[in-house]
């Protein structure tokens, strides 16, 4: 058996400007990381994932790059940056950069250079004239964070392409010039020392054609742009060229793949994706519009994923996400409960965990009233997008759509203990702090044997000492429809087993499986006595059998 560390490790998604502040600004930065290594040390994690540190104007937090080679002064130096990995390796933590390379920042240099048409930038960017003699945009796509995604610049009298926010530009992989960069920049931090990157929609960077899109409701021109064949071949090539050669760990993230095009994505190019299918399961296909979630929806998703994809990612929640108790669990009476049920499912199965950074202390989502309060660009945009459309609507209900994918929630500031600010800060943090912190703490966790936080430690523990979790294959067993039920089995081990109830009814257990019990969410005296599953109850078993 070939032993992989991404197979046996679990990664920590960590969005730096809220994770710790070290200097008493408000804001997350690197030493501050640095500060807390042996705190994810202990809690087992094997590997970073870094949201954008570099050089940037913050539009979108950093996932507008304006240089991939400068660390932006908020977050510390570039000697900081080697610091971390330097003492990251010390404790045998691996870090994943994002990479940003779908879109540039307005303010990075090759795309100001490339407003000058015979420069050799200009053709770096999608510049094109638009329609209806120059009234109208190139084409009628959409940007993901709504309205058109073509930006008229009038000092060149010519439009240009974002499929994110007017300042995050769309680079041309049809240019050989961006190629090369890209890699030059791969190589870079490679040879820096880390282990590889999450990439930022990568499945959208290669637009076949710039025709008209099919008009849709959402995301309208997708079908030139969304897991396009010559996206396919660029991944080849950067993973010939590059992240085979370092045994990089790449996980893309592909909005909107099925189960097929993920496995594509996976043939050389991209180690594993993320799939979002399972974190779409309260939303219409608007998504400003929620709807009514399902356990047994999450039960099918997770289940088919799993059969179809050999290597999968299992998260909830990231900086993207609002977070994942209130969605799946029930934070008012099973809080402990359904957050601890939602652990189990990630760590046990089948792929490598991700755990974005407060998920582990039981995090939850903020609360919104005031625009004036949102950061986030996507919200702001909504927003505008909701106000032009339905002038009349009441404010309180227009609020209430942009919530829904209002981003901020997920990104207040980790809560470290009881003290002001959370922990996080000496002084008041960038974003909206958590009202929970005084409850919802690191240290309210370590104190507590029976809370999430010690849940998370002991399951990782628990799968890097039993290998058929991270190897094993998986045989779901049929029971009821809010019950998952596996198996894991690797030949030489004992196979484990792992049913949750992913409901809050009490459902009659289908399955009396011996063996020891190695995690459970609810106090277990004999589990040979046990003819019903408690709501969100979630066993981890090591079997007598193979
Ligand atoms: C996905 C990132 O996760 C998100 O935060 C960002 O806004 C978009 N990509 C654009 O870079």
């Amino acid at each position: 058996m070939e032993r992989k560390y991404y197979q046996e490790n679990v990664v920590y998604q960590i969005y730096p400007r809220s994770f710790y502040d070290s200097n008493g600004d408000g804001i997350g930065d690197i030493q501050g990381i640095i500060s807390k290594l042996d705190y994810l040390k202990d809690l087992g994690v094997g590997i970073i994932w870094l949201s954008p540190i570099y050089k940037s104007p913050l539009d979108d937090m950093g996932y507008d790059v304006a240089s991939y080679y400068e660390i932006h002064p908020d977050y510390g130096t570039m000697d900081d940056m080697e610091e971390l990995i330097e003492e990251a390796k010390k404790r045998n933590i691996r870090i994943l950069m994002d990479l940003v390379i779908n879109h540039t920042s307005d303010e990075h240099e090759w795309f100001i250079q490339s407003k000058d048409p015979s420069s050799k930038y200009h053709d770096y960017y999608y510049w094109k004239k638009g329609r209806n003699k120059n009234k109208k945009p190139p084409n009628n796509w959409d940007s993901m964070f709504s309205g058109s995604a073509w930006e008229y610049d009038q000092d060149n009298n010519l439009w240009y392409l974002h499929l994110y926010s007017k300042k995050q530009v769309d680079l041309n992989y049809h240019n050989e010039n961006v190629i090369m960069e890209v890699e030059k920049i791969l190589k870079f931090w490679l040879d820096k020392g880390i282990y590889g990157f999450r990439c930022d929609v990568i499945n959208q960077i290669y637009k076949t054609s710039l025709k008209n899109g099919r008009k849709k409701l959402f995301m309208t021109g997708q079908e030139h742009y969304l897991n396009q064949d010559g996206n396919h071949l660029i991944l080849k090539r950067f993973n010939r060229d590059v992240f085979q050669k370092y045994d990089a760990m790449t996980v893309g993230e592909t909005f909107g793949v099925s189960p097929q095009e993920a496995i594509k994505f996976m043939d050389d190019e991209l180690t594993m994706c993320f799939s979002f299918e399972h974190l779409n399961l309260d939303k219409r296909s608007i998504p400003v519009f929620k709807k009514k979630y399902h356990p047994s929806s999450l039960k099918n998703v997770l289940i088919k994923w799993q059969k179809e994809v050999n290597w999968n990612t299992c998260f909830f929640e990231n900086h993207d996400q609002h977070r994942s108790i209130e969605r799946y669990g029930d934070s008012k009476h099973y809080y402990l409960e359904s957050a601890k049920m939602l652990a189990t499912i990630i760590l046990t199965l089948r792929g490598t965990p991700f755990i974005y950074q407060g998920e582990e202390i039981g995090m939850l989502d903020n609360h919104y009233d005031n625009l004036n309060d949102i950061q986030d660009v996507s919200a702001h945009r909504v927003y505008q997008t909701i106000r032009r459309l339905l002038p009349l609507l009441k404010e309180k209900k227009v609020l209430e759509l942009v919530d829904v994918n209002n981003r901020d929630h997920s990104r207040t500031p980790m809560c470290w203990d009881a003290s002001s600010h959370g922990g996080f800060s000496t002084v008041k943090a960038w974003i909206k702090e958590s009202p929970d912190y005084q409850k919802i703490n690191v240290q309210s966790n370590l104190d507590n044997p029976n809370s999430i936080l010690n849940y998370y430690k002991n399951l990782i523990q628990i799968r890097k000492n039993h290998l058929s979790i991270s190897y094993g294959t998986i045989e779901f067993l049929s029971s009821n429809k809010n019950v998952l039920c596996f198996y894991r089995k690797l030949e030489n081990h004992p196979a484990i087993f792992v049913i949750i109830n992913l409901s809050k009814k009490r459902i009659k257990n289908p399955y009396y499986e011996q063996g020891e019990v190695l995690a459970t969410n609810y106090d277990v005296s004999s589990i040979d006595k046990l003819d019903y599953l408690a709501p969100y109850m979630a066993l981890v078993i090591k079997t007598n059998h193979q």
